[in-house]
């Protein structure tokens, strides 16, 4: 048996990691936290102020991160963003696909063209994009981890937010297959997958709310609260170290017991 007790903690220290939708919510603050564990990171987002801002916070505060703005629509602005981190930081150990957008709660047969592909477009082709340039990167390089931010609403229904869910739902298809296609050269997949957290998107959508359907998703979860992003970002910097070893192909809940 390995010596327990002298394995090393968990940690980050040294890892180059690309985070995408890093400008925001989760993202950000998994940027911030890898970068003050000693992570080398890249953030990349299409807004170009506030992505800046964060690289900005975390550069005041001795640690390494770079922006570089990209559209995870756009396949030639995916492969210029892998492009630039592998440069940047020298290879590529974990990727966080956490760009996403929502949509306007209505009932699926109301949705239009447009709020349809949109949600498509960015949070499944969006993750496709960048995984497939992950593993362009770390296939001939020993291996690596992806992260996929999915949510429980790609493992559950999301009543009213029908687009959003089938979205999510397509990324954990797309994270069980590589699991098992990519194992063969050391590339892990797995997901992240959150129930409401405090982020400016719950913001923005529970502003469109009245206040029973607040206070009913406040209390969707059995611990009665919106979940923060420390404890999303937390979970993340633990997958992101090598404690996460033989996890694959796993969606990972963070939802207060929401699914219980
Ligand atoms: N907040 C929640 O309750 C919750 C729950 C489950 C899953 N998620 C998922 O977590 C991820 C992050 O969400 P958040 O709540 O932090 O949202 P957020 O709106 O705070 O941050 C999302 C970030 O993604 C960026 N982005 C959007 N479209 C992009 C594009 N086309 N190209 C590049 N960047 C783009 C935005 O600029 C923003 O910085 C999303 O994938 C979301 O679906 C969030």
């Amino acid at each position: 048996m390995t010596d327990i007790l002298n394995l090393p903690a968990s940690n980050v220290t040294g890892k180059r990691v690309l985070i995408t939708g890093g400008a925001s919510g989760i993202g950000a603050a998994s940027a911030l936290l890898l970068a003050s564990r000693g992570a080398k990171v890249v953030i990349g987002d299409m807004n170009e102020e506030l992505g800046a801002s964060i690289a900005r916070q975390g550069v005041d505060a001795g640690n390494s991160i770079t922006f570089k703005k990209v559209d995870v629509t756009n396949g030639d602005e995916v492969r210029a963003l892998f492009h630039f981190a592998m440069k940047e930081l020298g290879g590529l150990d974990v990727v966080i696909n956490n760009a996403g957008i929502d949509h306007n709660p209505k009932p699926m047969h109301e949705l239009s063209d447009d709020d349809f592909d949109r949600s498509i477009a960015v949070n499944l082709k969006g993750v496709w994009h960048c995984m497939r340039a992950a593993v362009a990167c770390m296939a001939g390089s020993g291996g690596g981890h992806v992260i996929n931010v999915a949510s429980i609403a790609g493992l559950r229904s999301a009543p009213l937010l029908s687009a959003y869910s089938a979205s999510k739902h397509g990324v954990m298809g797309l994270t069980k297959s590589a699991a098992h296609e990519y194992a063969r050269v050391n590339i892990r997949f797995n997901a992240v997958c959150p129930s409401f957290i405090d982020t400016p998107m719950v913001q923005n959508t529970m502003a469109k709310m009245d206040e029973r359907a607040q206070k009913a998703t406040i209390n969707a979860s059995p611990l009665r609260r919106l979940g923060k992003v420390e404890e999303v970002s937390s979970a993340i910097a633990w997958l992101a170290s090598d404690e996460s070893s033989f996890m694959n192909g796993h969606a990972f809940t963070l939802d207060g017991g929401m699914l219980a």
